[in-house]
């Protein structure tokens, strides 16, 4: 029996991958910093699939919950076969801001924490000499529009160097560059998507199952669907000061 860690399981995404994965027998540990709501999906799915959900109330902020979370990817007796980075969070704030309190706690839930629980995930599966790794990046990645652009492109970047020191030790590794998914994750965060046209959304189950298929292939980059593939392709062929016009109307609309 396999098990994945996913971080942010209970809403979204992640429990979008928390239902997929446990369909096809996996085991879960789920960390988020949402007990009772961890508590209700673990109930669901035992009862759905009879699979055994563990939980851990951790907020991805606090570094000692990350280092607890990091102990469990390495605990020699429990092996983790899958871990999946997803928590994340939309960062709707200026560069100019002078309170940086978002900017930090994004920094730290989605490339610090990333990388202490991609590092103790690596070192455990490598020793194995199997595992795999998947973290949830985003195609604003390939735009510029402020810190979460930059926050996710570090991701995708992360990734790749990952999959480097860990080329022939049987750990596989993909960073999945989503568009825009119907989750929580605009609402929570203050973003305006009510007035985007069908054709940006991808559906989330779509999206899950092209980066677990994308990572069983051993594809690093994952660009769910062939329209957000083409759109990202695209990015990266344009000038930058042609991605600096399209970021900069982005965000206004979103204001
Ligand atoms: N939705 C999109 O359009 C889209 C597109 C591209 C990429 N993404 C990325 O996909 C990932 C998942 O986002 P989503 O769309 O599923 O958003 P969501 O529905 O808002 O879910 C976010 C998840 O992250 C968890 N989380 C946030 N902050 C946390 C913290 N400090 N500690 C622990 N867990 C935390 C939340 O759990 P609790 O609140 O219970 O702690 C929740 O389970 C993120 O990395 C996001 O950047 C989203």
């Amino acid at each position: 029996m396999s098990t994945a860690l996913i971080t942010g399981g209970t809403v979204g995404i992640g429990h979008a991958f928390a239902k997929h994965l446990a369909a096809q027998g996996y085991d879960l540990v789920l960390a988020s910093r949402d007990e009772a709501g961890l508590l209700a999906v673990a109930e669901r799915f035992t009862e759905m699939y009879g699979i055994a959900v563990e939980v851990i109330r951790a907020d991805l902020a606090c570094r000692e919950d990350v280092l607890a979370l990091a102990e469990r990817l390495e605990d020699p007796e429990r092996p983790i076969d899958l871990l999946v980075n997803n928590a994340g969070f939309a960062v709707h704030a200026s560069l100019l801001d002078r309170d940086i309190a978002l900017h930090e706690r994004a920094l730290d839930v989605m490339c610090l924490a990333v990388l202490i629980l991609g590092g103790a995930a690596a070192r455990a599966m490598k020793a194995r000499g199997q595992g795999a790794i998947l973290n949830v990046a985003s195609s604003s990645a390939a735009i510029t529009t402020g810190n979460y652009s930059a926050i996710k492109a570090w991701v995708a970047i992360y990734t790749e160097g990952l999959s480097n020191e860990l080329r022939g030790s049987g750990v596989k590794v993909t960073a999945v560059l989503p568009g825009w998914v119907k989750t929580e994750f605009h609402s929570r965060g203050g973003v305006k998507a009510h007035n985007l046209p069908d054709i940006v959304w991808i559906d989330v189950d779509r999206l899950v199952r092209q980066s677990c298929r994308d990572l069983e292939r051993g594809k690093v980059l994952s660009v769910p669907t062939k329209r957000w593939a083409f759109m990202v392709g695209l990015a990266h062929l344009a000038p930058r000061s042609v991605i600096r016009k399209v970021s900069r109307a982005l965000t206004k609309s979103r204001e």
